[in-house]
């Protein structure tokens, strides 16, 4: 292998590509607007709060579609702060798409996770922690809303530790909360950094006091210095120090306290995403790693958005690049189709602006228009045969059965559902007799379906309860040979195909899947479908 570049080298050492996760309202925009504020990507509050105003539409799928017409600019946001380039890969809010947020969070280095300080760990933040691990995502713990009456720092980080089972190592310390919120105390820089309520600066010319034994912070807070000193003793005594190693294995968390609607702890933590979170890291491509200095290009596909603009149809796949150089007009291998595709124009995603994109390397998200060509979890290469790991499909646990109101319109429906099966958007099943079946895990995600078949492709879908009640993939221990065959007669009524064309077992009960699977004990039945 030839050596690396130094140039794609030291490129790739300045990419940060992370993602928030959070419980919905603990604070996940307001904490992007900021640190977007801090990139210098934006001047003002403006860019994320299209999303605040969406929050207070009247239904659900309203919502999201908001959400989904400023989705494209806001979906990834690229910024520059202290030499770095930063990456923010957004994750739908809703809990009905958690299936999207967790390809996105295959597409990302590290995570921060935000947590309300009044509320501790919720369920959200539980299912998005746990798809993190899988891949030992590092995370930066941000516990937020200290300028409320909240519950006790302690308590807080004694619950994240015992309910997500991931060990916390507090950066800074609150002192006080509430009205009394005065700040937090720095146990890495031995420092005081102050509190003003309402500022919105950029900088803090704050004093600084140093020491924790020092007089003066008993001056200024003498009813809470003493309680702030047991807490930071017992941390100190308890706990483990912070390591770096141990962080970069997914195993230690870094905590901050602040207050991200007032600014507050928000350079801490792009600070730690500077120095600490790992740039672009080694991908598993199947047959072998593919090192993120490699000259040749890689990447993969990890979300579709199609149709955002209704004039012209366009469809943005959302691709990571994995190694090498991203050139406009470049060439380049689509492995699963076999075939050489063009990239003629991809985007970048800089806050509020889609702009052309003249130069990618590892780490950073490029969108590339094209009319179909790209399915979730596709790998693009420059001839090598590689297909990364890890893009996730779920096994639907809702569905329903699926028809046209007006038959003429059979082929839209079908193109429809295609388009938007590919796209992510639900799971599309069809058996041998056409019957079509879609499989949700939110049941959002049906409604979301009906309304963008009528609009996209001015079908009028209806909808049917359906006997199938889950969904397996299959995988033979012979793919063309007797069991797969023999399986195939005898279950032939309970089969279809998803949207890519593999097949899937339609259960109508758990009872009627545990029977067919021990009666075909060498069949494997699969709860995930990994892309790639
Ligand atoms: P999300 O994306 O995680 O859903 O949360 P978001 O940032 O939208 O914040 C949820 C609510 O919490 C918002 O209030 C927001 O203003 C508030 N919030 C966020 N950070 C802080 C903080 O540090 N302190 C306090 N006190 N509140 C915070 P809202 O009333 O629902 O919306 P809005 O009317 O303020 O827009």
């Amino acid at each position: 292998m030839t050596s690396p570049n130094p140039a794609l080298v030291r490129d790739v050492a300045d990419r940060r590509t992370f993602a928030i996760i959070s419980h919905p309202d603990a604070g996940k925009t307001t904490l992007t607007e900021k640190l977007l504020l801090f990139g210098g990507a934006i001047q003002l509050a403006g860019a994320v709060k299209g999303r605040k105003a969406a929050r207070h539409a009247t239904s659900d799928w309203m919502e999201v579609e908001k959400q989904r017409g400023i989705s494209v600019t806001s979906s990834v946001m690229q910024f520059n702060y202290k030499g770095k380039v930063i990456n923010l890969l957004d994750t739908p809010g809703h809990q009905d798409f958690s299936e999207d947020t967790y390809r996105v969070l295959t597409a990302v280095d590290a995570a921060v996770m935000v947590i309300d300080a009044a509320k501790g760990v919720e369920a959200q933040t539980i299912k998005l922690l746990e798809i993190c691990r899988l891949r030992n995502t590092p995370i930066i713990t941000f516990i937020n809303k200290m300028d409320r009456e909240v519950r006790d720092p302690l308590d807080v980080l004694d619950e994240i530790e015992d309910v997500l089972q991931l060990s916390c190592v507090p950066i800074t310390w609150p002192i006080g909360m509430g009205k009394n919120f005065r700040g937090v105390f720095s146990l890495l820089n031995d420092e005081l950094v102050r509190f003003r309520p309402g500022e919105d600066h950029l900088t803090h010319e704050t004093e600084v006091i140093r020491g924790l034994d020092n007089p003066k912070l008993d001056e200024l807070f003498p009813m809470e210095m003493k309680d702030v000193r047991d807490a930071i003793s017992l941390v100190k005594g308890a706990g483990e120090p912070f390591s770096l190693e141990r962080y970069l294995a997914g195993d230690q968390s870094p905590v901050f306290f602040g207050s991200g609607i007032n600014n507050f702890g928000v350079e801490d933590v792009l600070e730690a995403l500077v120095n600490w979170a790992p740039s672009p890291r080694p991908r598993d491509a199947g047959t072998r790693m593919v090192q993120p200095t490699e000259s040749p290009f890689t990447g993969f596909v990890f979300k579709i958005q199609a149709n955002m603009d209704p004039r012209h149809r366009d469809r943005i796949a959302f691709f990571r690049v994995c190694s090498g150089r991203y050139t406009p007009g470049m060439k380049v291998f689509h492995v699963r189709e076999g075939k050489e595709m063009k990239i003629p124009n991809a985007l970048t995603f800089m806050a509020q602006e889609r702009k052309r994109m003249d130069d990618a390397v590892a780490g950073d998200i490029i969108g590339i228009y094209n009319h179909g060509q790209l399915h979730i979890g596709d790998t693009l290469t420059e001839g090598e045969k590689l297909g990364f790991v890890g893009i996730p499909f779920f096994a639907p646990e809702l569905f329903r059965s699926v028809r046209c109101k007006d038959p003429f319109k059979e082929k839209q429906l079908r193109q429809g559902l295609q388009e938007l099966g590919e796209e992510g958007a639900i799971q599309v099943f069809t058996d041998d007799i056409g019957h079509i079946y879609l499989g949700a895990v939110g049941v959002l995600q049906f409604e979301i379906v009906a309304q963008r078949l009528a609009n996209e492709y001015r079908v009028d879908a209806i909808y049917e309860p359906t006997e199938v009640s889950t969904a397996r993939w299959l995988l033979f221990p012979d793919d063309k040979g007797k069991t797969k065959e023999e399986f195939c007669n005898e279950q032939a009524a309970r089969l279809a195909v998803d949207a890519d064309g593999n097949l899937v077992y339609l259960a109508t009960s758990v009872y009627n899947l545990q029977t067919t699977q021990k009666h075909w004990e060498n069949v494997k039945f699969l709860t995930t479908r990994e892309m790639g």
